[in-house]
């Protein structure tokens, strides 16, 4: 099974968003990024719109023909409303703060698991898939089953940062929490910080990886390869990992 490539358009909105007017526009940005082959498209609109709009989430919806992804925080009553009202394909329920840069930590499953289990059941009763966003832990697996979630989302920074150092340290975590996944019937998603470099080894060594959403490198080495050829050799590598 090749894994699937949902690329994050968040950082050409930061463009946009730089210089106020619309471009480059993250709507085209979206049909051609599907047109070159991506399998999918995520966003994580943020409470303060500061790279995805609310408003651009919602004309987005029309112009998907593959996987739409939205990711966020559900604490946030607004985000739990734009995701009721635009039923994506998958929402992805990350725990971040308002504040910060980006996502920086996987839910505590235990912790949190009322709140959890009931956003869940919101959104699944709209046929909406849902994804919870963890760190490689697979302590917080088995509550993560229980809350009735259909996927959990591996944080890999961790793998991206270590993954020069020690290739088998770097991965050996995930895999233990993906087959954990597996075990429990869950599907299994990954991202962050993930590149051209770290990304064949990682799909070819987590078993039963369906999906991968890319945004800041790919936006980067997009820069000198241009957007067409990035997404490719994206799909090239995950096509050689399934092999
Ligand atoms: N998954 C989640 C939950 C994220 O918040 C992000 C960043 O917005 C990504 C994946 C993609 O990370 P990157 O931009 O480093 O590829």
């Amino acid at each position: 099974m090749k894994t699937k490539l949902s690329v994050n358009i968040n950082k050409i909105a930061t463009l946009r968003n730089a210089r106020g007017g619309n471009f480059p526009s993250v709507l085209e940005a979206a049909v051609n990024c599907q047109k070159f082959g991506a399998d999918g498209i995520t966003v994580h609109p943020r409470p303060d719109e500061r790279h995805i709009t609310y408003q651009d989430v919602e004309e987005l919806k029309d112009l998907i023909q593959t996987e739409f992804n939205i990711e966020g925080n559900p604490a946030y009553r607004p985000f739990m409303d734009l995701v009721l009202k635009v039923k994506p394909h998958q929402v992805t329920l990350v725990p971040d703060q308002v504040n910060s840069i980006t996502s920086n930590a996987g839910w505590d499953t235990e912790e949190h698991f009322d709140f959890l289990s009931e956003v869940i059941a919101e959104f699944k009763a709209q046929g909406i898939r849902t994804s919870i966003f963890l760190d490689p832990n697979p302590a917080m697996v088995e509550s993560a089953a229980k809350t009735g979630v259909d996927r959990i989302e591996l944080y890999t920074e961790m793998y991206a940062q270590n993954y020069t150092l020690s290739n088998t340290n770097a991965i050996n975590p995930y895999l233990e929490t993906a087959i954990k996944a597996s075990e429990l019937g869950l599907g299994i998603n990954a991202g962050h910080d993930l590149n051209l470099q770290n990304i064949e080894f990682f799909a070819r060594e987590i078993p039963k990886l369906s999906e991968v959403s890319i945004g800041h490198a790919l936006i980067c080495e997009a820069l000198y390869l241009g957007l067409e050829k990035t997404i490719q050799s994206y799909q090239e590598k995950l096509k050689n990992a399934s092999l």
